[in-house]
């Protein structure tokens, strides 16, 4: 595996779950320090779930919520009260128990057909951004045991957008088979930070192949993430690492 990338290897998941959650909160202390608000987008997946269980448990008397700006980095195209919905998934286990504002957390709304549900995500977050850059604070990743990220998918054209912030993609060959509304990489290469979660034994063989000096991006899509100005992490746990 390279030497010189950033990686952070945790004992079990229980410990990258706890690690994960202290960055986050770790991130939005810096982020609200320095520029008066914290722009984040989440992931789906089962690791990030995990953090986020941690986040509501340890820290939701902490936080400054009302300096937070939530994005999705990926969704399905499924209702928020539909069991594969990632914001779904992200209110269960965190954003319910927390006073965050309706206007603080933009849904995707997937109850338009993709292509329009893409570009009007694009435009709400151009709108949020205004003149700036679209520059997240925090863009929380998973990886895909085929190498995807966010819904950037290997074998599908999404992963070669080059001017979109926001596209839509059908599904790649995991589950669930729906469509998704997905941030692209030029989009996730402007963030301030960048970080992959990831745990499990099988998710060994694409971390190890993501991690290789020689990855091919074309096979493993996710090797496409490398912030422009910004930090990029991979966060995992032992059985990850292998
Ligand atoms: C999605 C996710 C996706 C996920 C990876 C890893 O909508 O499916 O955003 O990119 O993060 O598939 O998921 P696991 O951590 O559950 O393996």
């Amino acid at each position: 595996m390279a030497a010189d990338k950033n990686v952070r290897v945790l004992k079990d998941a229980p410990a990258l779950a706890q690690a994960a959650a202290e960055m986050v909160m770790q991130c939005a202390t810096a982020a609200i320090a320095a520029r008066g608000r914290f722009m984040i987008a989440l992931s789906g997946g089962s690791t990030p779930e995990a953090a986020y269980e941690i986040i509501m448990r340890d820290f939701a008397t902490k936080g400054n919520w009302a300096k937070w700006f939530i994005f999705m980095g990926d969704e399905r195209a499924v209702p928020v009260d539909d069991p594969r919905s990632n914001l779904g998934m992200a209110k269960r286990t965190l954003l319910h128990g927390l006073p965050i504002a309706p206007e603080q957390i933009f849904a995707v709304h997937t109850e338009l057909p993709p292509p329009a549900a893409a570009a009007d995500y694009e435009k709400r977050i151009k709108d949020f951004f205004g003149y700036a850059e679209p520059r997240f604070d925090l863009i929380l990743l998973g990886l895909g045991d085929d190498g995807h990220t966010a819904s950037l998918f290997p074998g599908l054209s999404a992963r070669h957008e080059s001017s979109k912030l926001v596209t839509f993609s059908p599904p790649g060959t995991l589950p669930p088979p729906v469509d998704r509304i997905t941030f692209t990489f030029p989009l996730i290469n402007l963030a301030r930070k960048a970080v992959f979660l990831m745990a499990g034994e099988k998710k060994k063989k694409v971390v190890r192949q993501l991690l290789s000096k020689d990855v091919n991006p074309e096979l493993i899509p996710a090797a496409n993430v490398h912030p422009i100005d910004g930090e990029l992490i991979y966060m995992m746990d032992q059985a990850a690492h292998g």
